[in-house]
């Protein structure tokens, strides 16, 4: 059985929106365990009582990023994942954990990338007076919000938008295409070729 390992920072709508749709979809899967950097992470309290181990690695323990990261790789790598699925979790990753887990470790970010990155993507959509807006999942290089796209969704910008109404928006698309994406990824429908992410169901 495949396995997963979610990271964490807060709500954890998304990593939810994973649990219902493997439990949905009766995935062959295994959501091994959820970490968090923040002890008081609201998705910790729903993955526990749905009985999925959590630990948390709290990234003010540790004296820099360096020590932190080794830290959070080790507490992974005790689940052995095939794939390690960021929900959420507000920590920039540094070119060691990210090479660690190469191919195996994948992001959501609101927005379509590449534009937007970094945070406060929402009203700097607003801002910028685009027409439509989204999230991408894709993997993680060490260039934050960049790395191969995995899957992305748009949703249209309305004139009458605040920044509140637009990320609810395009939430409700998150929770539709990462765990799609997720099970493309574990089911082999989709790879990494070259540098991108391509199908491989004959078309
Ligand atoms: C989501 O909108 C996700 O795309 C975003 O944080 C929110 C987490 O919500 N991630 C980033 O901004 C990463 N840079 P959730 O905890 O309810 O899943």
């Amino acid at each position: 059985m495949k396995r997963i390992v979610i990271l964490i920072s807060g709500r954890g709508s998304n990593m939810e929106s994973m649990m219902t749709t493997a439990a949905a979809e009766r995935w062959s899967a295994q959501i091994a365990a959820v970490i968090s950097n923040k002890p008081d992470a609201a998705g910790l309290g729903i993955a526990r009582d749905a009985g999925i181990p959590t630990a948390v690695v709290n990234h003010r323990d540790y004296l820099d990023r360096m020590q932190f990261d080794a830290a959070l790789a080790a507490a992974i790598d005790q689940y052995q994942p095939d794939l390690v699925v960021l929900a959420g979790f507000m920590r920039i990753l540094t070119e060691n954990f990210v090479n660690h887990f190469a191919g195996r470790l994948i992001n959501i970010h609101p927005s379509l990338l590449p534009s937007f990155t970094g945070l406060d993507t929402h009203q700097r959509a607003i801002d910028a007076g685009v027409k439509f807006h989204g999230a991408t999942v894709h993997f993680v290089t060490s260039e934050l919000d960049h790395g191969p796209i995995i899957a992305q969704a748009v949703v249209p910008v309305h004139e009458n938008d605040d920044a509140e109404a637009l990320a609810a928006r395009v939430l409700e698309k998150e929770h539709q295409i990462y765990p799609r994406a997720v099970r493309d990824l574990l089911e082999g429908r989709l790879v990494l070729k070259g540098g991108r992410v391509v199908s491989t169901e004959v078309h």
